[in-house]
C-alpha cells in the first residue's frame, strides 16, 4: 500500500534559523502515527510542511500521492492547529454548519459531526463559552467535515483531563480503523503509547521513528519518559 504521507530530506528554516535538518519519515496509511517531542523540536513546523503552509528549504512532502498543498488535497486532508480554529461568537451548530457550507457537505453532516465529538449537549452553546476540551473538539468536529483521508492534530488533547484524553485516543483509533490517516502531536509522552508509531522529534531532528513496543525494547524499560531520555542519550552517545 502507498504511503500516506512520504517526507525526503526535509530542511526548514523559520525566523533566519535552521528549525528542521533533513528530515525523512514516511507515514503508512490507516494508522495513528505520533509526532512527539519536546515544545520546540519541530512538531507543529512539520505538520506545516504536510499541510503545505510552510515554506521549505529543501527536500520533498508528498501526501497522498500528490505534493503537499497541492489543490487537490485541499479537501483530502484536514488540520487542527493548536490553537482553537473556530468561531467564538458562533455556536458549536453554526461553526460546523457554517465550514460545513464552505465544503458543500450539508447541515446533516454537520450536525453528524458534533455527536461524533461528544459535544451534542453543547450544539446551541456559543464557543466563547466552552471550556478548553470542548473547544478542542468543537475545532476536530469541523475538520471531520470533508471525512479527510489524512488528519493532521497538532496537540489536540493539552489542557483536557484524563477521561476525555482517553475518549479521544479511542476516536482517533476508531478512525484509522475506518480507514483514515491520522497525525497527531503531542508533548505528553504517556501518549505515544496509543499511536501505531511514533515519530520522535528534538531540535529538528528524528531521534526515533519505530513501533511504542520496539522503542520500549530499545530503550529498556516500559516507562515512556524514561524511554525518550534514554533514546536521546543513546542518540547524543552516537553523535
Ligand atoms: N513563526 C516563527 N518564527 C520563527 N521561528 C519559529 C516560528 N515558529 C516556530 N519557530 C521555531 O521553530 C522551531 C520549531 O518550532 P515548532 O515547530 O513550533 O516546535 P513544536 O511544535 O515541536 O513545539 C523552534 O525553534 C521555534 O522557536
Ligand atoms: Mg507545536
Amino acid at each position: 500500500m502507498e504511503a500516506a504521507v512520504e517526507v525526503a530530506d526535509l530542511v526548514v528554516s523559520r525566523g533566519g534559523k535552521e528549525v528542521l535538518h533533513g528530515l525523512s519519515a514516511t507515514v503508512s496509511q490507516s494508522s495513528v502515527t505520533g509526532l512527539l517531542g519536546p515544545s520546540g523540536g519541530g512538531k507543529t513546523t512539520l505538520m506545516r510542511c504536510l499541510v503545505g503552509v510552510q515554506i521549505v528549504t529543501g527536500g520533498s512532502v508528498r501526501v497522498l500521492g500528490e505534493p503537499a498543498g497541492s489543490v487537490a488535497l485541499r479537501k483530502r486532508v484536514g488540520y487542527v492547529t493548536q490553537s482553537p480554529s473556530v468561531y467564538a461568537d458562533l455556536t458549536v451548530r453554526e461553526n460546523a454548519r457554517y465550514f460545513s457550507s464552505v465544503l458543500g457537505a450539508g447541515d446533516t453532516t454537520a450536525d453528524q459531526v458534533i455527536v461524533d465529538v461528544g459535544l451534542k449537549e453543547q450544539s446551541a452553546q456559543l464557543v466563547s463559552t466552552l471550556s478548553g476540551g470542548q473547544r478542542a473538539r468543537a475545532s476536530l468536529a469541523c475538520a471531520l467535515l470533508g471525512e479527510p483521508e489524512l488528519l493532521i492534530l497538532d496537540e489536540p488533547t493539552v489542557g483536557l483531563d484524563p477521561v476525555l484524553r482517553e475518549e479521544l485516543w479511542e476516536m482517533f483509533a476508531a478512525l484509522a480503523a475506518a480507514g483514515t490517516t491520522i497525525v497527531v502531536s503531542s508533548h505528553v509522552m504517556d501518549e505515544a503509547g496509543r499511536c501505531d508509531r511514533i515519530l520522535l522529534l528534538r531540535e529538528g531532528n528524528l531521534v526515533a521513528d519505530d513501533t511504542p513496543d520496539a522503542l520500549r525494547r530499545a530503550a529498556g524499560t516500559e516507562d515512556l519518559d524514561q524511554m525518550f531520555l534514554t533514546l536521546i542519550r543513546q542518540r547524543a552517545e552516537v553523535a
